[in-house]
C-alpha cells in the first residue's frame, strides 16, 4: 500500500478497498442482525427508527470520519494514534483518554458479544443436526425443524439458556477462535471474510427479507418500523438508546476506526469513506428488522420480547420456508463470520497498545487479555440463568432491572461509547490543528463546511445532552 508506513506489528490489508472492506465488516454484525430489532422492539418501533438514522447521519457519521482520520494520520495503536495528533498539533498528550476509554469499552463489549456469538453458533448446530435429518429422510428441501411445532421453536432459547454449562461452552469457543485470529494477525482469513462472505450474507440477508415479506405480516412491519411516534419519541431513555446503537452498529467510541483507519492509505477519501460504511451498515439493519418483524408480527410474538427476538423469529421463518433446512444454516454460519469480522476489531483495540506498549508478541498479547474477557463474560452468560436475580447497578438511572449482561452492554452503549465520541468531537473539531484535520478528510467547499459544523458544534453538543439526560432523567420533569 503506497505511502502506508505503519508501526511494528501493525497487519497490513492487501488492496486499497481493504480499509472500507474491513471497516464494513467490523460495523457490520450481531449489531445489526440481533441488537438492533432488540432496541427497536423495546424502544417503541417507528420513533426509535427516526432518530436512530438521525443520530446516524448527524452525529455517528461525522465522528467516523473523524475516528478514521485519527487513525490514518497516527498510523499507531488507538491510543498511540491519539497522542501522536495530540503533539503534532501542540495539544496534550491526554487527549487520547478518548482512545483510553474506547480501548475499555470495546474490551468490555467482546465480554457479552461472545455470549451472543455463542447462540448463534448453538443454532449453528442445531440447523446442522436438523439438516443432516433431512437428508437422511430424503427432504433435503424441507423446511428448517420440520418435526417441531412453533411453539417449540420458539422454546429454543429458554432450553439454551437453562444450560449454563453449554452456553459458558459456546461463548468459550467463540472467544477462542476470536483470539486465535488475532493473535496470528488480522490479515488472511478475515480480509477472505470480508471480501466474499460478507456479500454473501447480505444477499442471503434480502432473500429472507423478501420471503418475510411474502409470507408474513410485511404491512405491520413497515408501519411499525416506520411510523414514528413522536410522544415516544421523546421519552429520554429512547434517545440514549438510539444514540447508544449508533455507536455501536457503526463499531464507533475510540476503536475500530481508529484502529482501521491505519490501514486506509494516503490516496483513500475518508470523507466518502465514512459515508459508504455508515450507509451498508445501516442498509443491513433496516434490511434485518424487515426480515425479523414482519414474521413477530405473523406469528404474534411480543415486538419487546428483548434479545432473544431473533433468535425466535428467523427461526420460525425458516421452519415454514421451502428448502428452509439450508437457508436457516447458511443464515448461521454467514452471521457467525458476521460476528467474527466485528469481534477481531474489538480484541484488535487492545492487543494492538499492548504490543506497541510492552513488547510482547501478538499471540502473548491476544491470549493474555482473552482470559480476563472470558471471566468477565461469565457474567454476562450467567445473567440469563444462575445470576438473572441480581442487579448489579440498580443505582444508576435507567439501570434499575439490569441483570450483568444488561449493564455491561447498557453502560458501554450509552455511556462509554458516546462519552469517548464527545472528546473526540472536541478533540478534532476544537483542539486539533485545523489544516491537518480538514486535509485528511478529503473533503472541499460545502462538504467541509458541513462536517466542520456537525464535528464542532452539533456532536459535541448533542453527545453531551443526551449523556447528560440519560444519567439525570428527572431534570425533564
Ligand atoms: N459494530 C459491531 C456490530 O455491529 C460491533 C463492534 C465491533 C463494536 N467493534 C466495535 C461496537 C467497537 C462498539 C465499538 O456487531
Amino acid at each position: 500500500m503506497a505511502g502506508n508506513t505503519a508501526a511494528p506489528g501493525q497487519a497490513q490489508w492487501s488492496s486499497k478497498a481493504a480499509f472500507v472492506l474491513a471497516a464494513t465488516g467490523s460495523a457490520v454484525g450481531l449489531g445489526n442482525l440481533w441488537r438492533f430489532p432488540t432496541e427497536v422492539g423495546s424502544n417503541g418501533g417507528g420513533a426509535f427508527v427516526l432518530l436512530y438514522i438521525l443520530c446516524v447521519v448527524l452525529i455517528a457519521l461525522p465522528l467516523l470520519l473523524a475516528e478514521s482520520l485519527i487513525g490514518r494520520h497516527g498510523q499507531r495503536s488507538t491510543i498511540g494514534s491519539a497522542v501522536h495528533l495530540a503533539r503534532q498539533s501542540g495539544a496534550s498528550p491526554a487527549w487520547s483518554l478518548l482512545a483510553v476509554v474506547g480501548l475499555i469499552a470495546n474490551t468490555a463489549i467482546l465480554t457479552f458479544y461472545c455470549v451472543v456469538a455463542g447462540w448463534v453458533i448453538y443454532f449453528i448446530g442445531t440447523s446442522a443436526a436438523d439438516l443432516i435429518g433431512a437428508i437422511g429422510a430424503g427432504e433435503p428441501l424441507r423446511g428448517a425443524f420440520a418435526p417441531q411445532s412453533v411453539e417449540q421453536i420458539q422454546q429454543m432459547m429458554p432450553t439454551l439458556f437453562a444450560n449454563p454449562f453449554l452456553l459458558v461452552g459456546l461463548q468459550f469457543a467463540f472467544l477462542v477462535v476470536t483470539v486465535w485470529i488475532v493473535a496470528r494477525g488480522v490479515k488472511g482469513g478475515i480480509e477472505m471474510a470480508a471480501t466474499w462472505l460478507m456479500p454473501a450474507f447480505f444477499f442471503l440477508l434480502i432473500g429472507i427479507t423478501i420471503y418475510a415479506a411474502i409470507t408474513g405480516d410485511f404491512a405491520a412491519a413497515v408501519t411499525y418500523l416506520f411510523t414514528p411516534d413522536f410522544e415516544r419519541a421523546l421519552q429520554p431513555g429512547v434517545l440514549s438508546s438510539a444514540l447508544g446503537q449508533a455507536f455501536f452498529s457503526l463499531s464507533l467510541g475510540g476503536g475500530a476506526m481508529i484502529a482501521y483507519g491505519a490501514y486506509a492509505s494516503r490516496e483513500t477519501n475518508l470523507g466518502q469513506t465514512s459515508g459508504m460504511i455508515a450507509f451498508a451498515d445501516t442498509g443491513v439493519a433496516i434490511i434485518a428488522g424487515l426480515a425479523i418483524f414482519p414474521i413477530v408480527f405473523s406469528v404474534g410474538m411480543a415486538p419487546d420480547a428483548g434479545p432473544t427476538l431473533m433468535f425466535q423469529s428467523l427461526p420460525t421463518a425458516f421452519h415454514s420456508m421451502p428448502g428452509g433446512a439450508i437457508v436457516g444454516f447458511l443464515f448461521f454460519v454467514l452471521a457467525l463470520f458476521a460476528a467474527l469480522t466485528s469481534s477481531v476489531s474489538l480484541l484488535e483495540i487492545s492487543v494492538s497498545w499492548v504490543t506497541e506498549k510492552f513488547g510482547v508478541s501478538r499471540g502473548k498479547a491476544a491470549w493474555g487479555i482473552g482470559v480476563p474477557v472470558f471471566l468477565i463474560g461469565l457474567l454476562s452468560a450467567l445473567s440469563f440463568n444462575i445470576l438473572a436475580d441480581q442487579r448489579p447497578i440498580p443505582f444508576i438511572p435507567g439501570f434499575e432491572n439490569a441483570t450483568w449482561f444488561d449493564a455491561i452492554d447498557g453502560v458501554t452503549g450509552k455511556l462509554l461509547l458516546p462519552l469517548s465520541g464527545l472528546i473526540t468531537a472536541v478533540f478534532i473539531g476544537w483542539v486539533a490543528d485545523r489544516k491537518l484535520v480538514n486535509a485528511e478528510t478529503g473533503l472541499t467547499g460545502g462538504g467541509l463546511a458541513a462536517w466542520r459544523f456537525l464535528i464542532g458544534w452539533l456532536c459535541p453538543l448533542a453527545v453531551f445532552a443526551i449523556l447528560v439526560i440519560g444519567l439525570f432523567p428527572q431534570l425533564l420533569g
